[in-house]
């Protein structure tokens, strides 16, 4: 289970499954770089990663902006060397009726949760594939959803952004693969994290509040703990898709 000797990079950090992953990723050895746009958070966890033992950069970035991301890459290049286990996780999730046509939702879900992962991976592969050409392990995890699976009422953009995510992981793979680059999806069921706290529709908070009182959600380092075995697995092993439900959810 070691990755002692791995360059990690894990988009929103600052929070949530990010966070959680990022302090598995460091606590199993891996030099991890956390990337988000609270600079207040990610200096924290840099902070408790590093009295733990571990290593830990703080860089603040939006990916929505490959500006940024390009020269957090470079930054990270700098200070680690190549990066060779990129985790793109960061992601929003902004529910309502489809009717409301709350186009500034759908666009910032659309630009995060699929163009945003495009930036990362534009970013991040150069080095991903130069990490493979020498012989290092190498891992393109992205964080998806099990709404890319599923369909049921509000969610209609964001569950699009997950399955889009989940489609372009799989087709990468027939690509990277053969490159030695590892592309997995990892496709988590309801986390408690801060996701829904960013939800105002009525009827989705409702069905949120229902959900917490009827089964017990997974926890962020459940879902960090899938991350850092797909990681982890011989560099021929690629858990290509991997779906986490609480047990009691159906
Ligand atoms: N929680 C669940 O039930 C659940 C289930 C399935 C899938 N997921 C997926 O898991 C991933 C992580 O979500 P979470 O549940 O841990 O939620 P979270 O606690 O809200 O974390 C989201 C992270 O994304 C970052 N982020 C948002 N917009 C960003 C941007 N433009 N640039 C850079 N970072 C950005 C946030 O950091 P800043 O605000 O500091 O930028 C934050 O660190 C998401 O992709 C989500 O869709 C979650």
């Amino acid at each position: 289970m070691s990755l002692d000797h791995r360059i990690a990079v894990v988009t929103g950090a600052s929070s949530g499954i990010g966070a959680a992953t990022a302090r598995l990723l460091a606590a199993r050895g891996a030099k991890v770089a956390l990337l988000a746009r609270r600079l207040d958070r990610l200096d924290a966890l840099a902070q408790e990663i590093k009295s733990a033992g571990g290593e830990a950069l703080a860089v603040a970035a939006d990916i929505t902006d490959p500006a940024t991301l390009a020269a957090a890459a470079g930054r990270i290049g700098a200070t680690y060397g190549t990066t060779d286990l990129v985790v793109s996780n960061a992601g929003v999730m902004l529910p309502s009726a489809i009717q409301a046509r709350n186009t500034a939702d759908w666009r910032r879900e659309v630009d995060v949760n699929v163009s945003g992962v495009l930036n990362v991976v534009d970013a991040f592969l150069p080095g991903l594939l130069d990490a493979a050409g020498a012989g290092r392990p190498a891992d393109l995890i992205t964080m998806s959803s099990m709404t890319s699976h599923v369909v049921f009422p509000y969610m209609a953009v964001y569950n699009a952004t997950k399955a889009a995510v989940s489609h372009l992981s799989r087709t990468m793979r027939t690509e990277l693969g053969p490159q030695g680059v590892r592309v997995s999806v990892v496709e988590p069921a309801m986390t408690a994290t801060e996701l829904q706290g960013h939800v105002t529709d009525e009827g989705v908070n409702a069905w949120v509040a229902q959900a917490r009182e009827a089964f017990a959600w997974l926890d962020p380092h459940d879902v960090a703990e899938v991350v850092a075995f797909t990681a982890s697995r011989p560099a021929h092993v690629n858990l290509s898709q991997v779906v986490v439900y609480p047990t009691r959810q159906t």
